[in-house]
């Protein structure tokens, strides 16, 4: 099986998570892809979903499924999104999409997050996949400067904005070890607008598509 028959696994496992609930957050990415599209299936429940990325928001809309500002939306039910990187705590490294700013608003604006992905993405320590960090950009080589001083090797991902205007820096070789320490500590350097360490409000449920079928960890 290829990693995107897992991912779409993993799609259709969450649909079983989101009958009845009638306002979602929707997150971004190929995972979540499959899962808008099987979406469309239940869209007579779904009064209204929250988008983390102009991307997400753009194929909703072509399925007819509703999309709401989250001011509006208020509290969300479920939230569902993939993952970069997720570990036996649910903890995540997520923003390979550059979408992690809306996503971190919405996990945090919902009362379950569940995370769909293929099973290449469980691993026992994060820091494997380059740690995106979104800055604002006049921060971009000061925030470069203070990654390199945590031991990580920043990376620009040049020729990318952000859907709220800001640049990606992408650390290379750190390793979590202690996933919402590393989390405050990136937090609060100036000028950074979102670290992609999920940590402090990890996964309640992750689902993870395999080749011999769904792994449901709660
Ligand atoms: C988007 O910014 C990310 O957080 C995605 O959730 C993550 O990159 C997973 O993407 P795939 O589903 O494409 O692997």
């Amino acid at each position: 099986m290829t990693q995107d028959e897992l991912k779409k696994k993993a799609a259709e496992a969450a649909l079983e998570y989101v009958k009845g609930v009638t306002l979602l957050g929707i997150g971004t990415g190929s995972t979540v892809n499959h899962f808008i599209e099987l979406l469309a299936d239940l869209k007579g429940d779904i009064e209204g979903t929250v988008s983390s990325s102009e991307g997400s928001t753009k194929r909703l809309k072509e399925l007819g499924i509703p999309v709401l500002d989250l001011n509006a939306a208020g509290e969300l039910e479920i939230y569902v999104d993939g993952a970069d990187e997720v570990n036996p705590h649910f903890q995540m490294v997520k923003g390979g999409g550059g979408a992690l700013t809306r996503e971190k608003i919405i996990a945090g604006a919902s009362r379950k997050f569940l995370c769909i992905a293929d099973e290449s993405k469980y691993v026992p320590v994060l820091g494997k996949f380059p740690l995106p960090v979104e800055v604002i950009p006049m921060a971009r080589s000061y925030v470069a400067r203070e990654m390199v001083k945590l031991g990580g090797q920043p990376q620009w991902r040049e020729n990318y904005v952000t859907d709220n205007g800001n640049h990606i820096l992408d650390v290379h070789n750190l390793e979590i070890l202690d996933p919402p320490a590393l989390e405050r500590t990136i937090n609060n350097i100036p000028g950074v607008v979102t670290v992609g360490i999920f940590a402090l409000r990890p996964a309640d449920i992750v689902l993870l598509g395999s080749p011999d079928g769904i792994r449901a960890l709660k």
